[in-house]
């Protein structure tokens, strides 16, 4: 599977989602739950998309204590998610801490990423909570922090990779939602970018939602994400 489609599965019941997941192949996707399904349904539904065949990403964006949140991480490991995420804010131990309890699944490790700054806050939201840099440089400074403390990438807006691409490493995963082809709907997204300029930015995979998930054919929608990322020349991290 090398897709750099992840659709996001944003479901209310379990039952809705895999009727979605019937017409969906493995190969062609992978596949994000995020805390609305994973609270309607819980982990046996998680294993049965994995059982399905999916690479699950669980976007249950952890931020505790830093024991705390290496355990929940290593009980995501367990369940078999290809990646899983906390927040960056919660700090060098608790990322460091996190990192190192998932080293004993070896090369089954899951992907260990960080939400930065919430794309929902602007700069008077940071303000409020005692944060006087702007959104960006708080991004960029969480980014560093997130690449030192030994993560393999970050959740960003397709607007900021190309700021990004020149503070952290190659290698270093960038995870961007907010993905429209012409034709879509903005929907609540403000600033949308399409699949081919996200990649061309520094995107590593793209999380898409609605354009795929309320298409009239999800499996041609898909197929058009893919075929607009195919040009790209980077290869997945
Ligand atoms: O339907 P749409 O393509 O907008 O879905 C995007 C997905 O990415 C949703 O699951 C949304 O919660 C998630 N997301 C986002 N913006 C962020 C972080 C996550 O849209 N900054």
């Amino acid at each position: 599977m090398n897709s750099r489609i992840i659709v996001a599965l944003d479901f209310e019941s379990s039952k809705q989602a895999s009727n979605f997941l019937d017409n969906l192949d493995p190969e062609e996707c992978r596949i994000k739950i995020g805390k609305e399904l994973f609270t309607a349904s819980g982990p046996d539904f998680v294993r049965s998309v994995i059982a399905r065949g999916f690479d699950v990403f669980l976007d249950l964006k952890y931020h505790d204590i830093p024991n705390t949140v290496a355990k929940a991480a290593v009980v995501a490991a367990d369940l078999g998610v290809w990646m899983l995420n906390v927040h960056a804010s919660g700090g060098m131990a608790m990322m460091s801490q996190t990192r190192d309890a998932l080293e004993r699944f070896g090369a089954d490790r899951p992907k260990l990423i960080a939400v930065t700054v919430l794309t929902s806050m602007a700069g008077n939201d940071l303000a409020q909570i005692g944060i006087q840099a702007s959104p960006l440089e708080q991004v960029v400074r969480l980014a560093t922090l997130t690449e030192n403390a030994g993560l393999d990438g970050i959740v960003c807006s397709a607007a900021e990779t190309s700021t990004l691409r020149k503070s952290v490493s190659s290698d270093f995963c960038l995870v961007t939602p907010g993905i429209r082809r012409l034709e879509d709907a903005a929907g609540d997204q403000k600033r949308v970018v399409g699949p081919g300029e996200a990649i061309a930015n520094g995107s590593d995979y793209l999380v898409v939602g609605r354009p795929i998930t309320k298409a009239a054919s999800p499996n041609a929608a898909l197929g058009e994400f893919n075929l607009a990322v195919a040009g790209a020349v980077k290869p997945l991290v």
